[in-house]
């Protein structure tokens, strides 16, 4: 049986590339986008270069908890495994957004997706062993700590803060999952792609699609942003490795509040109030 990787936010950037880089190496390689059209494409521009035709695809819209779960269980009736997931779909929001479920739509899309979805998957996961996640982060988290007295930014909301802070949550979600996964053969890692000339942040108007393009040109290429996510999900060097954040393909230490357990707690008990799922289930 070939190895399944399962990739979110592959019809673009960072993830399609990840995605490519999979398929080439021969694993059943199964992306997640929001726009049905885009998955097709993508899937087929990956058959096309590769001849790997174990190509799937799922539509979800990862702010959306009804969609995750949705996606996980249109997965589970289709496959009875899953080896790798990388948790890559994110986005930067200039203007202050809400999700369909009224949660603030970078904290929704950036974070709460990455947990809603690893969890359903667990026991798939487990079923899969020796198996692992990778969480992509940012080296924006780096100085933007969980502000849990404002969240949502309802009071004042900032979108290099709201970014930064879920991708800080990101590592948070990775070390303390690390620590619940404990004695299983289930691995955890962040990593960061480093500056990469993507589509992020071009969703918020003319303006940002002039910075976006002038920011490019000092940015690294897709091939470089996804060198860490691809090394993370395929090498056997970091066979067993768990609970690390990673730049360049080698593990780094991440702000050094990332590492404050009572903060991870927090944020865990957080998002198991607002999604209503946990692991492990005792723990509750
Ligand atoms: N680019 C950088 O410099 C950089 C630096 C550090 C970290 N990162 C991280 O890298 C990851 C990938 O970003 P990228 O730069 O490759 O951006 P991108 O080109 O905009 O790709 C983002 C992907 O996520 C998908 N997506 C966005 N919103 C979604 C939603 N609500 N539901 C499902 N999928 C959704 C997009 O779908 P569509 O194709 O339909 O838009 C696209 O496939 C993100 O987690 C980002 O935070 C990027």
């Amino acid at each position: 049986m070939k190895e399944l990787c399962m990739i979110t936010g592959a019809t673009s950037g960072i993830g399609k590339q990840t995605a490519l880089e999979i398929a080439k190496r021969g694993y059943q390689t199964v992306i997640v986008g929001r726009n049905s059209e885009k998955c097709q494409l993508t899937v087929k521009e990956i058959i096309d270069i590769t001849h790997n035709y174990a190509l799937d695809f799922f539509v979800a819209d990862l702010s959306s908890q009804q969609d995750i779960r949705k996606l996980v269980n249109d997965f589970k009736e289709r496959y009875d495994h899953l080896d790798i997931l990388v948790n890559n779909a994110g986005g930067f929001f200039l203007q202050r957004e809400l999700s369909i479920d009224g949660i603030e739509m970078t904290f929704a899309l950036n974070h709460l997706g990455y947990f809603l979805l690893t969890l359903l998957l667990i026991d798939v996961l487990k079923e899969s062993e020796p198996s692992r996640i990778i969480n992509v982060s940012s080296n924006s988290h780096m100085g933007k700590p969980i502000n849990f007295e404002d969240i949502w930014g309802e009071k004042r909301y900032n979108s290099w803060n709201a970014y930064g802070q879920s991708k800080f949550a990101n590592v948070l979600f990775t070390y303390e999952l690390d620590r619940r996964l404990k004695g299983t053969g289930i691995t955890v890692n962040a990593l960061t792609p480093g500056f990469v000339a993507t589509n992020i942040g071009r969703n918020n108007g003319f303006l940002s699609k002039i910075i976006m393009n002038i920011a490019s040109l000092f940015a690294n290429s897709v091939e470089d942003g996804a060198q860490t996510s691809v090394y993370l999900a395929t090498s056997p060097e970091v066979k067993g490795v768990s609970g690390k954040y990673f730049v360049d393909k080698k593990a780094a230490p991440s702000d050094r509040a990332t590492y404050d357990l009572e903060t991870a707690r927090r944020l865990w008990d957080l998002s198991v109030e607002i999604t209503g799922v946990n692991y492990p289930l005792e723990k509750a």
